[in-house]
């Protein structure tokens, strides 16, 4: 669906995000207010604002690229280190909520190994395609690629061991009800993080766009989990765990 003027809570969350998620740089010479130019369209196919979760058009998965797999995020990123608090096992299955181009899916996709899974879901189907081409190209076989509504994994109950949300659960809306959904699609005894920009950080989105740290805590609370703020070295991200009891 296209509208001729873009609602100006739309217009901000789409120049919102700096960091991994500024508009690339192909975009920023276009008119935001013609949604037609550019193919603006949201992955689920509603071009409307809502309450709690931030709009942003990812469609153009080769132009998004370009700045998330940009090799000087790594420094800032710190996806080692990321994966290494994950302590992931070999042969779990792995979630990457949001996955974007995939920017985590080697990482993840070593921590497993042959035996274990990698599901890196993301509501735009041009991003999920980018990501098949990406690890066929690769040799990539433990990475399964998958589209996924907006509200849900769209997963089974209690078939993943971690599920990784990088620079995405803002995008969420109903965050509490995904916590719950998320609680039910773990494994017991497994967890989700949340990896997004501090309150305090020249990074990322505008700050009233931003989740503080105690509210993320509190939203994976309300969902079941048994939440913490996890000591790290990132310079501009917080990363909040929620564990499901064994
Ligand atoms: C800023 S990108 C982050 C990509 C990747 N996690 C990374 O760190 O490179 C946010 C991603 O979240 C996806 N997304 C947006 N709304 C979502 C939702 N409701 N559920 C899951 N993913 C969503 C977007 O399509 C986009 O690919």
């Amino acid at each position: 669906m296209r509208t001729p003027h873009l609602p100006l809570s739309m217009f901000l969350s789409l120049v919102a995000c700096a960091g991994s998620e500024q508009e690339p740089a192909s975009m920023k010479h276009h008119d935001h207010h013609d949604p037609g130019k550019h193919g603006h369209h949201h992955p689920g196919g509603h071009d409307h604002a809502h309450h709690g979760g931030v709009h942003h058009d990812f469609s153009d998965a080769a132009e998004w690229s370009k700045r998330f797999d940009d090799p000087a995020r790594d420094a800032w990123q710190k996806p080692d280190e990321i994966v290494k608090l994950l302590a992931i096992e070999p042969g779990m299955t792995v979630v990457d909520l949001g996955a974007g181009t995939g920017y985590f899916e080697s990482r993840l996709a070593t921590a497993v190994g042959p035996t274990g899974k990698v599901v890196a879901l993301d509501p735009e189907a041009n991003m999920v395609a980018f990501m098949r081409d990406r690890f066929e190209k690769a040799g990539v076989k433990n990475v399964e690629p998958r589209t996924c509504p907006l509200d849900s994994t769209g997963l089974p109950a209690a078939s993943a061991d971690r599920v990784l949300i990088v620079d995405t659960w803002h995008h969420i809306e109903k965050r509490e009800v995904y916590a719950k959904h998320l609680a039910n699609v773990l494994k017991s005894g497994g967890s989700v993080m949340i990896v997004d920009f501090t309150m305090e950080t020249e990074k990322g989105p505008p700050k009233e766009l931003r989740v503080p740290p105690e509210k993320l805590v509190a939203e994976l609370r309300a969902g079941g989990l048994e939440a913490r703020v996890v000591d790290e070295s990132l310079p501009d991200q917080l990363v909040v765990v929620g564990k499901k009891a064994l």
